[in-house]
């Protein structure tokens, strides 16, 4: 790791963005998206980070309103943490509702979470209106095709949370300086991980928005204040958020009980790496 991360300092900027499909749904990608996520320790501390994170932002009986739902691990993560939280998922990509409706359906978590079909850039006026404890975007925006649609999007979401007062979590990949670093760093920490699942990740992060990009729009879109952190030593991961009308809240979710092993351990060093996070 060492190595990795001081060539990924050392290296020039400029490094083009290679966009990925914006709707994820066909039935390959989709499965290996929701099987890591089950399984793969460095995607399981991902969703355990934003869990403790979305965490401190909700009131008791909160409801929350996760934008690119996917399959449905981050929120349900969420969820498990928080069995007083109401949610709607959104998210374009049928096979990934459908998926998502079938975790939420094994995992008792179906009458609190709703699930629409819907485009995270143009809300319905039932969700863009509706009352909300916080607004969640994670593992998205990189999907995204380009600037334009990433500020649509962005402004849709400050819209959101300017008329509701929700607290605000936003997380994603950010692409590196080095496009070595991401599969090289895959090797070296999840070497046995399905490569299916692997070239997703270097794919993803080869289409993400970098934290100056992101930032950028972030504040265009009016959503300048919000706090931020990325992960360290090799930043690929960035967050942005802010807390709601009613403040921080003393996080009161349960610990994952189904972390354990390495998956625990990498929780552990992606928190503590993590440069500032809500909790
Ligand atoms: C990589 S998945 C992440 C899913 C989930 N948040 C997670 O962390 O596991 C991103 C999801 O965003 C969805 N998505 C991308 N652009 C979208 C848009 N404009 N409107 C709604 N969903 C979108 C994709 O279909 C995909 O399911």
């Amino acid at each position: 790791m060492p190595g990795i991360v001081v060539r990924e300092r050392l290296h020039s900027p400029g490094r083009e963005r290679i966009p990925e499909p914006m709707v994820m749904d066909d039935a390959e990608s989709v499965a290996y998206f929701h099987t890591g996520g089950g399984a793969n320790p460095g995607m399981r501390a991902v969703y355990d980070l934003c869990a403790r994170s979305i965490d401190a932002l909700l009131p008791p009986g909160g409801r929350i309103l996760d934008l690119g739902i996917g399959s449905g691990r981050a929120l349900s993560a969420v969820l498990r943490r928080r069995p007083d939280v109401h949610a709607v998922g959104v998210d374009l990509a049928p096979n990934m509702l459908a998926t998502a409706q079938e975790l939420f359906t094994a995992e008792g978590l179906d009458g609190r979470a709703e699930l629409v079909q819907a485009d995270i850039t143009a809300l319905p006026e039932s969700l863009a209106a509706g009352s909300w404890d916080a607004v969640s975007c994670m593992w998205t925006l990189h999907q995204l095709p380009d600037v334009e649609v990433l500020g649509a999007a962005l402004r849709q979401i400050a819209a959101v949370q300017r008329d509701s007062g929700a607290g605000l979590w936003i997380s994603d990949f950010a692409r590196l300086k080095d496009p070595s670093a991401c599969p090289a760093m895959l090797q070296c920490v999840d070497p046995d991980s399905p490569m299916g699942l692997r070239q997703d990740a270097i794919a993803s992060e080869a289409a993400a928005f970098t934290r100056e990009e992101l930032s950028a729009e972030l504040a265009a879109a009016g959503l300048g204040g919000l706090r931020c952190g990325h992960c360290t030593p090799l930043p690929y991961l960035q967050a942005y958020w802010m807390f709601g009308a009613r403040g921080k809240h003393a996080p009161i979710g349960q610990q994952d009980s189904a972390l354990n092993g390495q998956t625990r351990r990498e929780a552990a060093l992606l928190r503590w790496g993590f440069t500032a996070k809500p909790f």
